[in-house]
């Protein structure tokens, strides 16, 4: 019988060697003239142990890593085939206790699967969703979706349903689904992973939301800096459309529907969903006012639902397993699962998805094992660059839509950036306006302007200069991008800086100080 081998093609295992030990395997085991087929796969997100290999036994998959290429010879000779020990022997994949404890719905498939193989995706339980998607109506799927409880994962935290149940309405010949894979929040890659991992599981939720509400297109905008997730999600798209399941009958139902991949260009506002339209339309990507909402008015003034990767690669579970079966998991209003994503100065970063409700000190101690410096934690920065900087005695508070909001902070897409106790929040709350600056789309004044005079104010803080007169200047000046900037970049960029000023006050009010700012 032809043994399998798995290995990673996801990017973070590409960047510690993943085709280099791909090939060293091949090159050895056609020396041996061994019966192995390789499978490359995507990452089961346990970053600190790639390239993790796995290999197919009788009694399911064992795993081995950290592989270099010069350990390759060695583990088939300690019997890698058959699951033999070696000091890189993990075990059984599901038995390592950082994915053991997860709850891993939306990326179930994600490292166990061909990315591209449509047979694969459909023996892991893919397309069953579609297919009872498929034998409903629209507003029995909207229905579906919206008992479920799930809420967007791009940021903001809106309800998918209600989102789809807009556009269902919107009375037009042409509706678009959009999907948002910009991913720029610092700390983040959970949609890169799934897009390279299992694409078609944002193939099939994509196409669930189009016979919602009526679309016949679909567009995926990928950000530049994901070249392989780009590769990934067009040979996703042709597998799909080779057996059937896209293009102008899907699975024989006589639903038109078919998905275009577009690069963006490299800039933060291009997330916002409004830049994100102005862009796929071909223009620079400025923010639109709303209203109009894209649900009514989005692409080519179209209705158009715009989601986040997970968002619409959640839908496949949910229609599959059903609502209530989603909604079971997680608390209070934000229900099912949050995939984690765990970086910055980490031990054991990676991907964790797990039921709303875990503690962020449960986050950062069972799964995080401590900074990679070995140093103490002292702040972690959750929901990207406009989220909240938290000191230690936040780490408490539950991963919840609301319990973050309730002491000035945002789960955004599910990124945590962790700081050992090295970092300076004053130069974290100046790079914070810094950041503003340079990615701000220059459509409105308190954003444009203010973020440049944020930074400079936040420079004679930093030079020692009226530092109490400054920071009251601060305080105002962030009032006024929160309540008057025309979306959220400039309306959130406050909430790093004043979360930096109120938990970690002593950082404001150090020498020696200009000279070491960024
Ligand atoms: C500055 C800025 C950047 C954003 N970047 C992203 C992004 O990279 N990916 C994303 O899905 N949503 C991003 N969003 C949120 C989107 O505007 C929008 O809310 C989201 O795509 C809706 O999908 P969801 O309901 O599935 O979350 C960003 C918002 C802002 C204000
Ligand atoms: S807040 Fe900033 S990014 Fe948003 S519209 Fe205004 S200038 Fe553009």
């Amino acid at each position: 019988m032809t043994s399998v081998l798995y290995i990673p093609t996801d990017a973070a295992a590409l960047a510690v060697g993943a085709d280099e030990v791909a090939a060293a395997f091949q090159a050895e085991i056609s020396r041996r003239g061994l019966d192995v087929q390789i499978v490359r796969t995507g990452s089961r997100g346990l970053f600190w142990l790639e390239p993790m290999i796995e290999i197919n036994q009788d009694g399911g998959r064992i795993a081995y890593g950290p592989v270099e290429p010069d350990d390759v010879a060695g583990l088939l000779d300690a019997g890698l085939m058959l699951g033999g020990d070696h000091r890189l022997r993990l075990g059984p994949p599901d038995e390592i206790p950082y994915l053991k404890a997860q709850t891993r719905l939306t990326f179930a498939r994600c490292g166990l699967v061909d990315p591209i193989s449509v047979a694969d995706y459909r023996a892991h339980g893919g397309y069953v969703g579609l297919d009872r998607a498929l034998a409903m109506d629209a507003t029995a799927i909207v229905d579906e979706v919206k008992l479920s409880g799930l809420r967007g994962r791009g940021g903001a935290g809106f309800p998918t349903g209600i989102k789809w149940n807009t556009v269902r309405l919107a009375v037009d010949n042409q509706k678009y689904i959009v999907c948002n894979a910009d991913e720029g929040d610092s700390g983040t890659f959970a949609d890169r992973m799934l897009m390279e991992g299992d694409p078609l599981s944002l193939v099939e939720g994509m196409t669930i939301a189009a016979l919602a509400v009526g679309a016949t297109k679909g567009f995926i905008y990928i950000r530049s800096e994901y070249p392989h997730a780009f590769a990934a999600m067009n040979r996703a798209i042709l597998a799909a459309t080779e057996a059937g399941y896209l293009g102008p009958s899907v699975a024989g139902s006589g639903h038109a529907f078919t998905i275009e991949a577009r690069l963006g260009a490299g800039a933060y506002i291009c997330g916002e969903e409004t830049s994100l339209l102005e862009s796929l339309e071909g223009r620079r990507g400025l923010v639109r006012a709303k209203p109009p909402l894209p649900a009514l008015k989005g692409l080519f003034g179209k209705p158009t639902v715009v989601n986040n990767v997970m968002s619409l690669a959640t839908v496949p579970w949910i229609m599959a397993n059903g609502a209530q079966a989603y909604a079971d998991f997680g608390m209070g209003r934000s229900r099912g699962t949050l995939p984690i994503q765990l970086a910055g100065n980490i031990k054991q970063g990676g991907l964790i998805e797990t039921a709303f409700g875990l503690t962020l000190r449960q986050v950062l101690d069972q799964f995080g094992g401590g900074t990679a410096t070995g140093r103490p934690i002292r702040a972690v920065q959750v929901g990207g660059p406009l989220g909240a900087y938290f000191p230690d005695r936040l780490f408490d508070t539950p991963m919840d839509y609301e319990a973050f909001a309730a002491v000035k902070g945002l789960i955004g897409h599910g990124g945590i950036v962790v700081f050992d106790d090295t970092v300076d929040l004053a130069h974290q709350a100046r790079f914070a306006f810094e950041f503003c600056a340079q990615e701000s789309c220059g459509k409105c004044t308190p954003c444009r302007i203010g973020a440049t005079r944020g930074v400079e104010t936040m420079d004679k803080v930093l030079s020692g200069v009226e530092r109490a007169k400054n920071l009251e200047l601060i305080d105002d000046l962030c009032q006024l991008m929160t309540e008057a900037s025309l979306c959220a970049m400039g309306g959130l960029t406050p909430v790093p800086v004043l979360s930096a000023i109120t938990h970690f006050p002593d950082d404001f009010n150090r020498a020696p100080l200009l000279a070491a700012a960024e």
